[in-house]
């Protein structure tokens, strides 16, 4: 139900989480959380597993990966024993992140020991930074498939079932599988997420994306908002629209008559219904116009929450970090936010803690950006060298890791504080809520999120999931508001 307010990176233990079924992440960012795509039972001869790794764009593509294989006679299931192809769509964002993956592998090992026909295969990014070299470091594995190469999986798994390994790792300038309709598996049928765009230009020194997703492209405008429409008759009430970087959405048509922004866009599927709420991931700060701003103000039902990563309140540790953005820059823009759409307008962020020779004044710069924002939410994480990186191969990764934890620490109490303060803000006051499910705590409550992506929960009476609730909040508590509905 809940959104994790916090992410302790550091505090991922060696356990494997509990496979979630349930849509908690709304950010490109990734949470560390694990998902397993449920059962689709529709009598299909063969069975595939699939379980993702780390953002949202990865959750979206095992969706779009369900849809090719639906048509080449795959059902989806949850049990891994009952599998002949077992995919793992995996995350390299962080060490940590491909350390889980392959702790994972050697699980699934054991387990193909006892099942020699079983197939494996890794798709997403770790897929594309480790290539064929996967082969030789994971005897198990059949199939390696990079992000821009799924289109390909019919024919690879073919190769596969006549007894050779198969890999597909070429990135496209072009591809966005703007034709192909995800299989919606892990939806709450309420809320969807809707991809716009893919790769990224921004080479950010600390950051693997790039390498592993490719050049940005922008899709088709048209097939966007048509899928929104699609949604809206489906019943569905929100969608968020995703990419690594939705400011610098550009689209033009073949003849280059037709030619649409991001802001353009934003306008365009709000236009769809005013029943369906819009959300978008991540924004970056550079890139954010106040055209976007306006356009947000102008539409009750684009959500007023805004993903603004900052990574560091120093300017020189910025600058290392290739954001090409400064202090002065971001404070900015935070400005031009709360000018244009209110003190209201919730802002989250990422921060990475200890990069290449941060000093303590630097971090402390951090600090005093979270306490100036005044952030409601916030990723946060201490820097991993990502081999091939701009940074490990300019900089030296020079902060013990116990200075990096201590500073992520403080960083992590810090915006603990900052997020009170604002769900305290929430108290006392009626919020639109849309109920997504159940609350967890209890299934006489139902739990939603109101504009600024606050959870918010509260007795059902005779509301329902997909209902616009109007709800009076009395209690903020750590992770999410208590209220009561008012007619
Ligand atoms: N496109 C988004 C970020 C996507 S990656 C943006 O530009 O804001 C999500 C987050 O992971 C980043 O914002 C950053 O905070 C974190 N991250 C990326 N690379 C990292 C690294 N090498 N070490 C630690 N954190 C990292
Ligand atoms: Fe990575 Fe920077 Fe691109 Fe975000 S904008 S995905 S941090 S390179
Ligand atoms: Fe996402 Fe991880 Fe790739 S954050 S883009 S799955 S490296």
């Amino acid at each position: 139900m809940s959104q994790p307010l916090i992410t302790l990176d550091f505090l991922d233990t060696a356990t494997i989480p509990t496979p979630s079924v349930e849509a908690t992440t709304h950010e490109q960012t990734p949470s560390g959380e694990v998902r397993v795509s449920p059962a689709t039972e529709t009598g299909r001869k063969r069975k595939l597993y699939i379980e993702s790794y780390g953002c949202q764009m990865n959750f979206s593509d095992s969706e779009i990966v369900s849809s090719i294989l639906f048509e080449q006679g795959f059902d989806t299931t949850e049990q891994l024993e009952d599998a002949d192809l077992v995919l793992l769509n995996t995350c390299s964002i962080r060490e940590k992140a491909e350390q889980t993956v392959r702790m994972r592998l050697s699980q699934i090992n054991s387990h193909k020991k006892r099942n020699p026909g079983l197939l494996v295969g890794v798709l997403g990014c770790m897929a594309e930074r480790l290539k064929s070299k996967f082969l030789e470091e994971e005897k198990l594995v059949d199939l390696v498939v990079g992000p821009d190469a799924y289109r390909d999986l019919p024919q690879l798994i073919q190769q596969v079932d006549s007894g050779q390994k198969a890999v597909n790792v070429l990135l496209s300038r072009e591809e966005t599988y703007a034709d192909i309709t995800p299989v919606r598996l892990n939806s709450n049928g309420i809320t969807a997420f809707i991809s716009i765009m893919r790769g990224c230009d921004n080479m950010c020194s600390f950051c693997v994306v790039p390498f592993t997703r490719g050049r940005e492209r922008s899709r088709d405008a048209h097939s966007i908002v048509q899928e929104a429409r699609d949604l809206v008759a489906q019943g569905y009430k929100e969608v968020t629209l995703l990419g690594q970087n939705v400011d610098s959405y550009k689209w033009a048509s073949e003849d280059g008559l037709e030619q649409v922004n991001f802001a353009q866009l934003l306008e365009s599927v709000a236009l769809v219904s005013p029943e369906l709420r819009v959300r978008f991931s991540t924004s970056h700060p550079k890139d954010i116009t106040d055209e976007v701003l306006h356009t947000m103000a102008r539409y009750d039902n684009i959500c007023k929450y805004i993903h603004l990563p900052a990574q560091s309140g120093n300017s020189r540790v910025l600058k290392l970090m290739n954001r090409t953005y400064d202090r002065p820059w971001y404070e900015e823009r935070v400005q031009a936010i709360r000018r244009i759409l209110g003190p209201g307008c919730a802002i989250s962020t990422d921060m990475i803690a200890g990069f290449c020779s941060e000093t303590e004044e630097e971090h402390q710069d951090t600090l005093s950006l979270i306490d100036w924002v005044q952030y409601d939410m916030a990723y946060m994480f201490f820097y991993s060298e990502r081999p091939g990186t701009l940074a490990a191969r300019k900089l030296e990764d020079d902060i013990p890791l116990d200075v990096k934890k201590r500073r992520l620490q403080e960083i992590i109490d810090l915006q603990q504080k900052s997020s009170a303060a604002r769900n305290q803000l929430a108290v006392g006051k009626v919020h639109q809520v849309l109920v997504e499910n159940f609350s967890k705590r209890s299934a006489e409550h139902l739990s939603g999120r109101n504009s600024q992506n606050q959870v918010v929960i509260f007795p059902k009476k005779h509301y329902k999931k997909g209902d616009y609730v109007n709800v009076f909040v009395h209690t903020g508590t750590g992770g999410s508001l208590l209220g009561d509905a008012v007619e």
